[in-house]
């Protein structure tokens, strides 16, 4: 890992920096102004694979962007038009267990707001809470638990300077996660609302730990998302969490199972996008 004073933070120009790198890399300079991004989690790239790409760079070509350490996560940024609407795609995220502190995680939604974008798809392979989700089935986050010990906004500062007191009654965008529903539901797909719980990692959860988090009125559970959204919703922009269920939370999970199943459920994702993409309108 790098340094302390060479991580990304929110009183940093990293998000401005890598930004910059990234419209010189795709070629288009100030013209390349993607309207939503995309993060796609544990075999999750799948989710991409209707976007015509423009371009590719890899997290090593960006300042203050870490390796990806995760099997499945493999570091590289996709600018493209994903059903004519043109997206900037972050595939492998950085995640708490590794190491980082939450200002590397919030790095993508930063990048994705520099370059102009205001919407934010977040995708994330979980583990089932509620009885009833099988793998292969999508949630469409309502909500969120934050159970990483941590507040991804810890240190980082209003424009007045004082802390940041984000609300999060609305981090989850409703219309956006309402529209998710509506064409999944149409295309019947295994799809509900659901309540994220985010823990820390990167040990799975104990039996114990499931039916806490079922008691705590969790649906699913993951080691991501959080550090995302939150950062996302302070900077002001909209965010849609989909959640493809891999497992039952508190059983025995290997993580190359947890890969394939969300491998096979992002096409699923993709053509929900399909749908709702085009219709973001404004
Ligand atoms: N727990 C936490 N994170 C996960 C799980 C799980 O069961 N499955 C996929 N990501």
């Amino acid at each position: 890992m790098t340094t302390r004073e060479a991580l990304p933070g929110p009183g940093d120009r990293l998000a401005e920096q890598a930004a910059a790198a990234l419209r010189e890399r795709v070629g288009l300079g100030a013209a390349f102004s993607p309207r939503v991004a995309i993060v796609t989690g544990s075999g999750l790239a799948s989710v991409l694979a209707r976007v015509e790409p423009a371009a590719e760079v890899a997290y090593a070509d960006l300042p203050g962007f870490p390796e990806p350490t995760v099997p499945g996560h493999d570091g590289r940024v996709v600018a493209g038009s994903f059903a004519g609407v043109e997206v900037v795609a972050f595939v492998g995220r950085f995640h708490l267990y590794e190491g980082h502190p939450p200002a590397v995680p919030a790095l993508l939604p930063r990048v994705a707001h520099a370059l102009g974008a205001d919407v934010l798809v977040l995708t994330a392979a979980v583990g089932a809470v509620s009885e009833g989700l099988a793998p292969g089935s999508v949630v469409v986050l309502r909500d969120h638990l934050n159970f990483l010990g941590v507040d991804p906004l810890a240190g980082w500062r209003s424009p007045e300077g004082g802390p940041a007191f984000v609300e999060l009654a609305g981090v989850y965008d409703p219309e956006l996660g309402a529209s998710a529903l509506e064409h999944a539901t149409s295309r019947a797909v295994a799809v509900s609302y659901g309540v994220y719980a985010a823990v820390h990692g990167p040990s799975y959860e104990t039996p114990a730990e499931g039916m806490f988090l079922r008691g705590a009125g969790a649906d699913v559970v993951g080691m991501s998302v959080v550090p995302e959204s939150v950062p996302a919703h302070a900077l002001g922009m909209r965010v849609l969490g989909l959640a493809c269920v891999t497992n039952a939370a508190g059983t025995a999970v290997d993580h190359a199972d947890v890969v394939r199943v969300s491998e096979a459920t992002g096409h699923t994702i993709a053509e929900i996008l399909a749908d709702v993409l085009p219709q973001l309108g404004g």
